[in-house]
């Protein structure tokens, strides 16, 4: 198994995560309120399993290693793919700023939340389409047999980290996502 092969697995379910995102932004715009614990879960999903488990591979690991193999020559496509994910970073957080208050049944934070949930959803689907067609098919490509060991082991010794159930737990809580809408 290649490392973007794991990459592209983990990109399925932050897919079925944005699936439900997008149903809830549908219904924010024809006036439904989602509940508050499904926003929570979405952001708990993007948190710890988005962000700090498979962003952070391709960030800490595997774009350090690339850019050492291309020697600078794609700089540019590296800041604009982290710049992408600093940016879902603060849709999240603006997100969870509006959650209280989304809660009380303000309309002003449903359309905060209708907003940045929407933008969340599009840079996402961009960022991994991106990814996947463009982005890893070249990193399969330009790293050594060497390199693709490394990353292996690297991203092994992340998922069994936390007890090892971090797929599982996520892939529950995209479930439990789905129940909430
Ligand atoms: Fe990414
Ligand atoms: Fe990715």
């Amino acid at each position: 198994m290649k490392p973007t092969e794991i990459l592209v697995s983990e990109h399925n379910l932050i897919r079925q995560a944005l699936e439900s995102c997008s149903l809830a932004v549908e219904k924010l715009e024809s006036g439904e309120k989602p509940p508050k614990e499904f926003f929570e879960k979405a952001v708990e999903f993007a948190r710890t399993f988005s962000d700090k488990f498979h962003h952070h591979k391709e960030e800490y690991l595997m774009f350090g290693r690339l850019a050492q193999r291309k020697n600078g020559q794609i700089d540019a496509q590296i800041d604009s793919l982290r710049y992408q994910h600093d940016r879902g970073r603060d849709l999240i957080a603006e997100i969870t700023q509006s959650l209280t208050r989304y809660a009380e049944g303000q309309d002003p934070q449903a359309t905060i939340i209708l907003e940045d949930m929407a933008a969340y959803v599009s840079l996402l689907r961009h960022h991994i389409h991106k990814e996947d067609h463009v982005f890893y098919p070249m990193v399969d490509k330009e790293l050594t047999a060497a390199d693709q060991k490394y990353l292996l082991d690297e991203f092994k010794k992340e998922a069994s980290k936390d007890g090892g159930k971090i797929f599982e737990n996520s892939q529950k809580l995209v479930q439990e996502m789905g129940a909430l809408l």
